[in-house]
């Protein structure tokens, strides 16, 4: 049975994701579904939820207020939002990103990038915005990466958090099993930075549509040149601007894993 020294020290080294947000129930409750779930339960990956509420200016638990200058629209305060960072930052060093539409955009690459970045310095902070957003002092004070999840305004940063933490999650290594296995999931090395290809499950034939022959006839050389060829053309009709992507960076994070 392992001592609470033990404990402690395991659940120290256990790399952990906190988010900090405006609604801690709604954060909660997607990272207990499904595999973000299993990680932690599976000890793989932590999780801490903080409420910037919980760092408000008053009694009235107020984070936010109208802008200097005018205009329609609150602002998270700065005072909040960096205590926040500051009460669960274990590193100095540790990387803090705002959630917000103007910063780099989140792709295969980060998420390996991030993923390396968490596992390294045992931590990875990520705020979400609301309203208009959060002062530029707190992003000048404690921010230091800023991450958008696509070219759209969404209500708040509670939704990309958790894109990104699960995006990470799903790769850190033995998380997946066989039946939800990502190595040849859409815009990883094995599919050349492009799509995935089609896939069919049981019954060989719904409503008239049959499951293409190949598939059916147990010659697994035939069945991995097919799949390659589908996910090529569709990759070319598709996404054609995926076939430059340049693999280099990828490549070497995913071999250190
Ligand atoms: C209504 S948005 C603020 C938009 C901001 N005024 C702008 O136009 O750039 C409120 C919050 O939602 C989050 N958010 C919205 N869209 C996002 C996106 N595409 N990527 C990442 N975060 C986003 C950010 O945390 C942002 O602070």
């Amino acid at each position: 049975m392992s001592s609470s020294a033990d404990l402690q020290e395991t659940t120290k080294s256990v790399p952990c994701i906190k988010i900090l947000t405006l609604f801690p129930d709604m954060v909660r409750t997607v990272l207990e579904t499904s595999i973000p779930g299993r990680t932690e339960r599976q000890g793989q990956v932590r999780y801490e939820v903080v409420d910037i509420r919980e760092f408000s200016v008053d009694k009235h638990r107020t984070v936010d207020d109208t802008a200097y200058g005018g205009g329609a629209g609150m602002i998270m305060m700065a005072k909040p939002v960096v205590e926040a960072v500051e009460s669960v930052r274990k590193n100095d060093d540790a990387t803090v990103i705002l959630t917000t539409p103007q910063g780099e955009t989140f792709d295969e690459a980060l998420t390996l990038e991030l993923l390396d970045d968490l596992q390294l310095k045992g931590e990875l902070i990520l705020i979400c915005g609301h309203y208009k957003g959060i002062d530029e002092r707190a992003i000048e004070l404690v921010v230091n990466r800023e991450v958008s999840i696509g070219d759209y305004v969404l209500s708040g940063g509670e939704l990309p958090a958790l894109v990104v933490a699960d995006a990470l999650v799903r790769r850190i290594e033995g998380v997946l099993h066989n039946e939800d296995s990502a190595n040849n999931d859409s815009f990883t090395t094995v599919r050349g930075g492009g799509l995935d290809c089609q896939w069919y499950t049981k019954p060989p034939e719904y409503r008239g549509l049959k499951v293409p022959d190949v598939l059916l006839s147990g010659h697994h050389g035939k069945i991995a040149e097919w799949r390659d060829e589908q996910a090529r053309e569709r990759t070319e009709v598709r996404r054609p601007d995926l076939t430059k992507t340049d693999l280099t960076k990828n490549e070497e994070k995913s071999q250190k894993r």
